[in-house]
């Protein structure tokens, strides 16, 4: 059997009906995975070759293999989403696919063109469409996290691009990324780490950013935050984005800024549709630098009225407070503002289905 192109070895053993549907009631984020996973072997000689969904379970990787070492990988994070007639679409995959070429390159991995890594979700997807959760309502947001990575999987401790890699797409049922459901969350300023400086790999959506994050998010924590804030690296005063969200900072006039793409921020498929259903709604989003001397004088005279994070696994998520050792400020009053919440309406409405999709950013995995 071949779906888009990858052979499908399907599982002997998938999971039990009844224990799906008690998995989709409820399953959080990232804890439970489907039944098969999709996989693309490239080498040095032959390119990319060998597609294949298979059953989801343990990769056998030589203790040497360069990613263990050197955190040679990157990955993605797509989401398909069940409409009302029971069809599966997803979001912008091909803005996802250019994002992941961009991340090879910076990690001297191979690129993977927009056919594969669509047809990859596609042929996965297929093959666990019942995983897929259809929402109860309007208000829960469950779907089919898919998350696409790629590691150096040749066996060789000398520091330099391996010459063997894998791909493979891991998919995951999803709701609310934060617990409790969208309600603000509450920001730790980080002043002790950066997560990226210029000329390094903050664009590239590459694990080693996510890890350099970890000890910024414990000290998060520590102080009772969900989240992290970073700031640039060279000043020390531009407001850069969260652990792994975008930021943006909606003025009472009208304006919306998110922080310029300077190189060290991640260019989220979300940030970018937010920019556009802005625009689309009389608003005037900007892209420049925001200092956090901005962010504080803005909250304090009410200029800014809101502030709040994007990302595919977030969608949008209210801030609520920004901490620091000094500072407990608080920046969106309530269940969140009103901006964020009509642009977040506007994002689900079109990604179940539910509104016209004017900018033809849906493609039907199944
Ligand atoms: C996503 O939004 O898809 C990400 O990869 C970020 C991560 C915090 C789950």
């Amino acid at each position: 059997m071949s779906t888009s192109g990858f052979d499908v070895k399907p599982s002997a053993n998938p999971t039990d009906a009844n224990v799906r549907k008690e998995i989709l009631a409820n399953p959080g984020f990232g804890r439970f995975f489907t039944d098969h996973m999709a996989h693309v072997r490239w080498t040095k000689d032959d390119g990319w070759h060998s597609s294949e969904v298979r059953p989801y379970g343990p990769l056998t990787l030589d203790p040497a293999a360069s990613v263990l070492h050197y955190a040679q990988e990157i990955f993605e994070g797509v989401k398909a989403y069940r409409h009302a007639d029971g069809s599966v679409w997803t979001f912008r995959p091909e803005k996802n696919a250019a994002r992941f070429r961009a991340s090879a390159r910076r990690l001297a991995l191979p690129e993977l063109d927009t056919e594969t890594f669509i047809g990859s979700l596609k042929a996965l997807v297929a093959q666990d469409v019942d995983w897929v959760p259809t929402p109860a309502s309007e208000a829960e947001e469950s779907s089919l996290y898919l998350r696409p990575f790629m590691i150096a999987s040749e066996k060789f401790l000398g520091v330099r691009p391996s010459k063997e890699v894998d791909y493979y797409v891991i998919a995951s049922p999803a709701a609310a990324y934060f617990k409790g459901g969208v309600k603000p969350v509450s920001i730790w300023l980080s002043s002790n780490y950066n997560r990226a400086a210029p000329g390094g790999t903050g664009f590239a959506k590459c694990g080693g950013n996510y890890a350099a994050s970890l000890a910024a998010q414990k000290e998060a924590e520590v102080h009772g935050c969900d989240q992290v804030a970073f700031l640039d690296a060279v000043e020390n005063k531009w407001v850069e984005e969260l652990g792994g969200m975008n930021l943006f900072f909606v003025f009472k006039d009208g304006r919306i800024v998110t922080p310029a793409l300077t190189g060290t921020i991640l260019e989220g498929v979300t940030r970018d549709s937010v920019l556009t259903l802005a625009k689309d709604a009389g608003l005037k989003p900007e892209e420049r630098q925001i200092s956090i001397d901005e962010w504080r004088d803005g909250i304090a005279s009410g200029e800014i009225s809101e502030v709040f994070a994007c990302g595919t696994a977030a969608v949008i998520t209210p801030i609520g407070e920004l901490v620091s050792e000094h500072e407990r400020i608080t920046c969106t009053s309530g269940s969140g503002g009103e901006v964020g919440k009509s642009l977040r309406k506007q994002l689900l409405d079109l990604q179940y289905g539910r509104s016209e999709d004017k900018h033809g950013w849906l493609t039907r995995l199944a």
